[in-house]
């Protein structure tokens, strides 16, 4: 079983990032054969400046290799290192209504923030089709929001399978429902466009303040207080064992700690949980031949699979004569 998975090289990560997406995708690892990439493609259709593209690329790898994104066992690449991508993507194109693409949420959305509409914000979904398609992938992990996305990428196999015969693979969307929505400092979800966010790879400071921001009701140092609900606990639920959650409830209900001391708690419990993986990622951002090396194995292996597919699809559609 083939799995796939491709992530916008956006800046810096959250523990809602983590906790939501990234943890999964590594656990992944261990269910199938993971194929996972830096979209680097698709963050075109946002990214306009080559320093911030080229720095959000290197350290969205650096983070998924600290986090145990293990080459030797998965195939980790940049999208843009396998440009066979860009020939199905045309070749998908020709499959695909403009009324697939017009009725696609995410570009309804942004176009309706006010981002100018062009055209790789329409066709944003067939390069993402063929990212998918180009892999014999079987199982597609996303979030809600990149559902109809696999969608429309099944709705193009189709109709180029009914024209060619069974020749790309139906790819299955996979949401992970128990995954919970991570609230931010705030309670709203954590997300970076809210400034609400605790960084995974912050300095030890950022995290204090970051933390120190969230949200309670004010009840004081004497009064007992109430766990359901409290942003801290939240936090806490995705760091702690049960045994650990029954003594921190103890402490709400017995006066003599504030909110400040729950804080620290939690403080204390991220800094923990991400250590190792901030180790690992110093290391790799002080050897970046290292990882551009494992990126470029990474490119290699998924050229093979790519450049196979694409025979067939091209001996398929007549381009090979
Ligand atoms: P942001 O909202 O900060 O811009 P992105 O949209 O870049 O985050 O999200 C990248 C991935 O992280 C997505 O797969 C999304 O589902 C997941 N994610 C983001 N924020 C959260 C959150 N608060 N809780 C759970 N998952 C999240
Ligand atoms: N569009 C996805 C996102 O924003 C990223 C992505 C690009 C992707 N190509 C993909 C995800 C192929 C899964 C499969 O999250």
């Amino acid at each position: 079983m083939r799995i796939l998975s491709g992530i916008q090289p956006s800046g810096t990560l959250h523990i809602g990032n983590y906790f939501g997406m990234i943890k999964k995708m590594i656990e992944s690892q261990d269910e199938g054969e993971l194929f996972a990439f830096v979209a680097s493609y698709h963050a075109l259709t946002s990214v306009k400046e080559k320093k911030v593209l080229q720095e959000n690329i290197f350290n969205v790898a650096v983070n998924f290799l600290s986090l145990g994104m293990d080459p030797e066992k998965s195939t980790f690449w940049i999208q843009s290192d396998v440009p066979e991508v860009l020939e199905l993507y045309w070749i998908l194109s020709n499959h695909t209504p403009m009324g697939l693409l017009e009725r696609a949420h995410s570009y309804k959305d942004k176009t309706a923030r006010g981002i100018a509409s062009n055209h790789g914000l329409l066709s944003y979904p067939v390069l993402m089709a063929a990212d998918i398609l180009l892999f014999d992938s079987n199982i597609v992990p996303v979030g809600k929001d990149q559902i109809q996305h696999v969608e429309i990428a099944r709705d193009i196999a189709n109709t180029f399978n009914n024209n060619y015969g069974d020749i790309l693979v139906m790819p299955e969307s996979k949401i992970d429902e128990e995954v919970a929505t991570v609230p931010g400092t705030d309670g709203a979800k954590m997300s970076k466009s809210y400034g609400n966010t605790i960084d995974m790879f912050g300095s030890k400071k950022t995290i204090k303040k970051q933390v120190m921001k969230i949200t309670t009701d004010s009840k004081e140092l004497d009064e007992v207080k109430e766990w359901e609900n409290c942003n801290i606990y939240t936090l806490c639920k995705l760091f702690m064992t049960e045994q650990e959650l029954l003594d921190l409830q103890k402490r709400y209900a017995t006066p003599g700690e504030g909110y400040g001391h729950f804080k620290l708690t939690l403080l204390d419990k991220i800094n923990e949980y991400f250590e190792p993986y901030a180790q690992k990622r110093e290391y790799y951002l002080n050897n970046p031949k290292e990882v551009k090396d494992i990126l470029a194995k990474g490119a290699k292996k998924a050229q093979v699979v790519a450049q196979k597919k694409l025979k067939i699809i091209r001996d398929a559609v007549g381009l090979n004569y």
